[in-house]
């Protein structure tokens, strides 16, 4: 049942600058941006977008952001554009630019409640395209707590060469190729100058899509909001929708406290793991969890993972891609197969003013007979979800892994220390890398990093230079949503607290078990003792600028890597 409101006026917060005496300045230079005596009695709206044009993510939002103030402007509303920032994970190029890319989710939050705060708009529309732009939006909105919906900018189309499609991960794994000697340069530069067509987020059940599918499951974006390509029609559709849906929120007064909750968030997470999403999922509805005030925790996403089968083949891990969702139903189609059976709650609050349950009655059908994409709960991928949380004694207080079951399950390998991806890079081109090896990559956590780099580069060209199958890799950083293989990070306490990672040695034996949910160092309780004596903490990197505040902040990953919290 939808829940009901209780009306009030529409511009709770704007009147303060357009109705009182004592602001004349400010009703002042809103008549100078343009505003009339008529739209100073109508509730005004902040549309923040993460337009720039660097970023095939980001390059079509500010114009995204023009249909959506048409639509707020049409339905009775002030919309008022401002621009916050994105940072490519894409463009980062390894640690030196990685290293802003996790700092940059906090930055959009922090600069989203800012504007809409301070300028007293009564509600926020957040326009975001990659993969931090979501999670910082949605936390900002959470902290806001005024009418919100978020606009995700759409998934990329795919790119094509030689009859092969392709996509972001195409171009790195063409590096490990270069390296293996399998590709000629005529090749490489053909998959390097097609993989990306155009706007939109990276094509695959990467970063950016696990986001955009599971804040749409959770309710903060209309229903096919994630499915939507970027330069589909459908899109601008969608954008000019917003107004209406807008108008709706704020006679209502629905905001995102009405619409996050436990179970929102279980549905979030329910479909993040029947797409097979990223495991940087976790980090954020931490963070996201947190900002809402409702504290979810590590184990219970594992709950969540336990019971919700692997039911997408999609990329990474699969064959398609998120472009090829729409012809299926799209998030839709899979969340109401997912409520018929009882997987996601129907009774959340949505920004529609509707339920999961009210919205989904429309919704498409998955046809199991036509469609390749979506398996039925009886025959999964997986019966359980890919996301495993692991402790054990490398990883005290908890890591992340993506088994998809195609990796395998269990890995024992020595381990190969590297103190920085790059390291990994060069040892790859020196032939180093061995099978049997574990990669250990630190140092690369949330204030060692800082940033928890991805690591994206090393895996894509561990997988491109044939050894996916052969190594695992385990980190205290991050991994992009295009990783796959077997692979552990957000490994907690980090290097640079002192955790237990920062102890191995090249040789130690590990073990990976994701069946037993263990990540250990088999190395002797004694001899951890004499290395741990003998550990000295590493200098902070960076003690000033948006890094320096960021070690000085930033909680664990097991908490979300939040930077707003004592
Ligand atoms: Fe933006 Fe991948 S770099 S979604």
């Amino acid at each position: 049942m939808t829940t009901e409101t209780t009306p009030t006026s529409l511009n709770r917060f704007s009147q303060t600058l357009t109705q009182k005496m004592d602001n004349p300045a400010a009703k002042a230079m809103l008549y100078g941006v343009g505003l009339t005596a008529d739209d100073m009695q109508k509730p005004q709206i902040g549309i923040a977008s993460t337009g720039y044009e660097g970023n095939t993510c980001n390059m079509h939002l500010n114009g995204l952001s023009v249909y959506v103030k048409q639509g707020i402007q049409a339905n009775g509303l002030v919309g008022l554009i401002f621009n916050t920032i994105g940072v490519s994970d894409g463009m980062t190029n390894g640690n030196d630019g990685m290293r802003y890319s996790l700092p940059s989710r906090d930055l959009i939050a922090d600069s989203i409640e800012s504007v809409v705060v301070a300028q007293w708009y009564d509600g926020v529309v957040t326009v975001v395209g990659c993969d931090k732009n979501m999670p910082g939006a949605i936390m900002a909105m959470a902290r806001i707590n005024r009418p919100s919906i978020m606009v995700y900018g759409g998934t990329i189309r795919s790119g094509h060469y030689k009859g092969q499609k392709l996509d972001i991960v195409s171009a790195f794994e063409a590096l490990g190729k270069k390296y293996a000697g399998t590709i000629s340069d005529e090749d490489y530069e053909g998959v390097i100058q097609n993989a990306i067509p155009g706007a939109g987020a990276c094509g695959g059940m990467y970063t950016a899509n696990t986001m955009a599918s599971s804040i749409e499951a959770m309710g903060l974006s209309l229903p096919f909001s994630s499915s939507y390509p970027a330069t589909h029609e459908g899109k601008q559709e969608e954008c000019k929708k917003i107004g209406a849906a807008m108008r709706v929120l704020l006679e209502r007064n629905i905001t995102p406290a009405d619409i996050i909750s436990r179970k929102s968030l279980e549905n979030a997470l329910t479909v993040t793991v029947a797409l097979g999403g990223s495991t940087n999922a976790v980090l954020h509805y931490l963070a996201i969890a947190r900002a809402a005030g409702i504290n979810l925790t590590l184990d219970e996403i594992q709950a969540i993972s336990d019971r919700t089968p692997l039911l997408a083949d999609l990329k990474p891990s699969g064959k398609y891609y998120m472009e090829d969702m729409l012809a299926i139903g799209g998030v839709p189609a899979v969340m109401k197969y997912l409520y018929q059976n009882g997987l996601i709650h129907g009774d959340c609050l949505t920004v529609t003013g509707k339920t999961v349950a009210e919205n989904l009655a429309d919704a498409p059908d998955l046809d199991f007979d036509a469609q390749k994409i979506v398996f039925p709960l009886s025959q999964p991928i997986k019966k359980t979800g890919h996301l495993q949380v692991l402790y054990g004694n490398l990883a005290p207080t908890g890591s992340v892994a993506k088994i998809t079951g195609k990796e395998g399950e269990r890995f024992e390998g020595t381990a190969k220390v590297c103190e920085h991806e790059s390291e990994v890079i060069d040892a790859l081109s020196k032939g180093e890398i061995l099978p049997g090896q574990v990669i250990v990559i630190r140092n690369s956590g949330p204030k060692g990093g800082p940033g928890m780099s991805e690591m994206l580069k090393p895996t894509s060209a561990i997988m491109g230079a044939g050894l996916g199958d052969k190594v695992a890799l385990i980190t205290d950083g991050r991994f992009s949503g295009g990783t796959h293989g077997f692979v552990v990070g957000h490994v907690t306490p980090e290097a640079f607290e002192g955790g237990p990672i920062a102890l191995v040695k090249d040789g130690d034996l590990i073990t990976l078990d994701a069946v037993g949910r263990q990540l250990t160092l088999h190395v002797s309780d004694d001899e951890l003792a004499q290395r741990r004596a003998q550990w000295v903490q590493p200098a902070p990197p960076f003690t000033k600028g948006v890094l320096g505040k960021y070690i000085r902040h930033v909680k664990s990953a097991s908490e979300g890597c939040v930077t707003d919290e004592v």
